[in-house]
């Protein structure tokens, strides 16, 4: 955990969390289009970054919301400084670990869970966060049918957790979520894993009781 929390924060002083914000802003964009925001909202990115999705939510009219959390105080630091909203909180913690009373309607994570200590945990975690009938949404760029990331986790020398769409689909139902997957593609792109690939958006529904 000390070593992602070393790398991140080093990201977020040499602007390579703004790097990440224009490198996934498209696919996310994308995804969060085929939501529709038509209820008042609480919303929880995990592994926020510098907070870029917290503030593009917090736009939202029915945002009631918007909170960010990371592990990398750093990131949490470049965060605040950026808030535009007082809709928008942002808390330096890890998600295996956070001891939060309150629940949210939606989840959100992007390219952060495959950094959890464990996976299992950190969706047990979020299924809690849920309110019953509240949706995870959980992208990644990072699997193992996209070979062309999968050599990402030697460049980065920390641990990044490898697995494949259906070993993903299994850890959601594992912790209880109905699931559905949808791959994002970005047919412009100069990348071919983002053309031929994308970023896999897997969806995690908490039951209504
Ligand atoms: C690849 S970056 C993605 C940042 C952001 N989601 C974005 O799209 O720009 C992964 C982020 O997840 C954070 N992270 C990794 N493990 C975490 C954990 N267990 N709990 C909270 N944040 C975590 C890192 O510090 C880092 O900021």
């Amino acid at each position: 955990m000390n070593g992602i929390k070393k790398t991140f924060d080093k990201w977020a002083q040499n602007g390579r969390a703004e790097l990440m914000e224009n490198e996934h802003r498209n696919n996310v964009t994308k995804f969060f289009q085929t939501i529709t925001f038509d209820e008042p909202f609480t919303f929880l990115d995990v592994g926020c970054g510098n907070g870029w999705v917290v503030r593009k939510i917090a736009k939202e009219n029915n945002c009631k919301k918007s909170i960010g959390i990371d592990i990398s105080n750093k990131m949490i630091i470049q965060a605040k400084k950026k808030r535009s909203n007082k809709k928008e909180e942002f808390f330096h913690t890890d998600i295996e670990y956070w001891d939060y009373k309150g629940k949210f309607d939606f989840i959100f994570s992007m390219e952060s869970l495959y950094y959890a200590d464990s996976i299992e945990v950190a969706l047990e975690k979020i299924y809690k966060l849920l309110k019953s009938g509240g949706e995870f949404f959980c992208g990644t760029d990072f699997y193992t049918e996209n070979k062309a990331t999968a050599r990402w986790a030697n460049v980065m020398k920390i641990q990044m957790h490898l697995h494949s769409k259906k070993e993903w689909k299994e850890f959601f139902k594992n912790a209880g979520f109905q699931v559905k997957t949808k791959h994002i593609k970005d047919s412009k792109n100069k990348k071919k894993w983002k053309r031929e690939f994308g970023t896999l958006f897997i969806t995690g529904k908490k039951h209504k009781k």
